[in-house]
């Protein structure tokens, strides 16, 4: 009886009760709050990620730059309905060293975060040119010009280092060799042990069916090709248990 007369003194003062409530709320919040300060990252390690190679960054500025990501999200979100038709649903890791990430909202066209290896380069460099002769009903816009527009390789070594002042762990290594390792990625008969080697599960190719030339098209597909294929999910330890 005793505690609850004394409960019922500071219910009765309005102006005690308002310290006494905004006390337990602060510890509530520091105990949540702090913790995060001290921590450097909070982003859970996942094995696979890697940067992006200079070829599939280079084709990952087109993207932007044409604005693909008005029409595509590249995040997979955690519903049963978009694992079935995606694939396992995206990790924090798996866009960490995206600078600016590219998840999105507006679907006028499928997400994209996991269309890598799902079509073949053929396919892209049709559906790229002109999206209507593989899915009639489409209503993406051609990209036809992307064959034609020589890619452009001055300064991918800056490219590189510009993204490294903001976190994404390239080595000087990966600066020194970019320009060859953007022209050897592209080139199926190069010697592509260097850039297999620094970027692992990099697809090597002549991405755009033209062997002379090394084009925007190249870029882009190569980027498209390596989509949500660096995580091997099925070795992922999924504690969520979405699928
Ligand atoms: C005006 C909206 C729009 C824009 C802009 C757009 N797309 Fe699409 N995209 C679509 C639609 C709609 C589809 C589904 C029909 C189809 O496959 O063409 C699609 C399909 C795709 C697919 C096939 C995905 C799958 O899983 O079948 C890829 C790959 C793709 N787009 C890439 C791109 C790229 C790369 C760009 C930028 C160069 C781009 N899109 C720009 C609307 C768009």
């Amino acid at each position: 009886m005793a505690l609850l007369d004394k409960h019922k003194f500071i219910e009765r003062n309005a102006t005690l009760l308002l310290v006494g409530s905004l006390l337990v709320v602060a510890v509530g919040g520091i105990v949540e709050i702090v913790p995060l300060f001290y921590l450097e990252n909070t982003i859970e390690k996942v094995e696979g990620m890697r940067p992006y190679s200079p070829l599939e960054l280079a084709g990952r500025n087109i993207y932007i730059r044409e604005g693909c990501y008005v029409c595509h999200s590249q995040m997979i979100r955690p519903f049963r309905d978009e694992v079935e038709r995606y694939g396992h649903y995206s990790l924090a890791a798996e866009s960490m060293y995206d600078h600016p990430f590219q998840w999105g909202s507006k679907r006028t066209g499928p997400d994209l975060a996991r269309v890598g290896d799902r079509y073949s380069n053929d396919w892209h460099v049709q559906h790229l040119t002109e999206p209507r002769s593989v899915v009639p009903e489409s209503v993406m816009p051609s990209y036809s010009f992307l064959k034609e527009t020589p890619l452009q390789v001055r300064n991918v070594g800056m490219e590189l280092v510009a993204n490294r002042r903001v976190g994404v762990p390239y080595s000087d290594e990966m600066v020194e060799f970019a320009a060859a390792d953007i022209a050897a990625q592209a080139d199926p008969n190069a010697d592509t042990s260097g850039v297999e080697g620094r970027y692992p599960k990099a697809k090597i190719g002549d991405f755009d069916g033209n062997p002379a030339a090394l084009t925007e098209m190249d870029a882009l597909v190569a980027y498209l090709q390596m989509l949500g294929t660096l995580v091997d999910f099925s070795t992922y330890d999924d504690a969520a248990g979405y699928r």
